[in-house]
């Protein structure tokens, strides 16, 4: 694991979009895994910065979100796929039909769910997943619990879950009680992670998930057993590492 601690958003923010960049410099057909919240945005703000600086093109790359809330229309302002379209997607060239989210509005969530995973599996390993950090140590929407599923799954999301992302919301009632995740099986699956934390409210669980003991009480704990995760971290994330 290699953990990385910056003292400005601006550095962690070009060092987050140079490796997502990198990758697809020279691997051009890179599957991506992606990750939404606020955690990310700045890294997809640095990756179209590189694209219209025409440093990059994604026309051959595919990419595969973690996430997607169940019951909010698409076009709902805080669905994952418009915060994605709001974010990175309607700012560069990777092909619609390569940038798959999944479908939470989906008439039987179960087969969607499988139709996800079969989509990851045809377009073979994920090469770079990125990920957030919950409060509560979930990654994706995997919450803490007794056993993980491995691959994409219908999830209750935790009320800790629904208060941190109730800020996104008019209230708390808004927040969809349920979720489409990636399970933790098919994140540790993907050649690279690329972890980011900022905050001082998630010093304390990122210190937990690198150093504590691996527990499914804290699911980003697993992935202190990923052979490449690089961690990206600001200095009040960092404060205890
Ligand atoms: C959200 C998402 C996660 C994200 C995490 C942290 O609910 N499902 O993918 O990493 O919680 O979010 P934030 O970056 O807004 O703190």
């Amino acid at each position: 694991m290699n953990v990385l601690t910056f003292d400005s958003n601006e550095k962690l923010n070009e060092t987050g979009a140079n490796i997502i960049v990198g990758l697809v410099q020279t691997n051009p057909r890179a599957v991506l895994g992606l990750a939404t919240g606020g955690t990310p945005v700045g890294v997809y703000e640095q990756v179209v910065n590189d694209f219209k600086q025409g440093l990059v093109s994604f026309k051959q790359a595919t990419s595969f979100n973690l996430d997607e809330y169940v019951g909010l229309d698409a076009g709902h302002p805080e669905s994952y796929r418009s915060y994605m379209k709001h974010h990175l997607f309607d700012h560069i060239d990777l092909p619609a039909e390569r940038a798959y989210i999944p479908n939470g509005n989906a008439s039987n969530l179960e087969e969607e769910c499988a139709r996800y995973d079969e989509r990851i599996a045809a377009a073979g390993q994920i090469d770079l997943q990125l990920l957030g950090l919950g409060h509560n140590g979930h990654i994706g929407f995997n919450e803490p619990a007794h056993a993980l599923i491995r691959g994409t799954h219908v999830v209750d999301l935790a009320q800790e879950t629904l208060q941190a992302n109730a800020r996104f919301f008019n209230n708390i009632d808004e927040v969809p009680k349920q979720a489409l995740t990636m399970g933790v099986g098919t994140i540790l699956k993907a050649k690279m992670i690329l972890l980011i934390v900022r905050g001082a409210d998630k010093a304390e669980i990122v210190h937990r998930a690198l150093t504590g003991p691996i527990t499914t009480d804290v699911p980003a704990s697993l992935l202190q057993t990923h052979p490449h995760l690089v961690v990206l971290l600001d200095r009040e994330a960092g404060r205890l590492m």
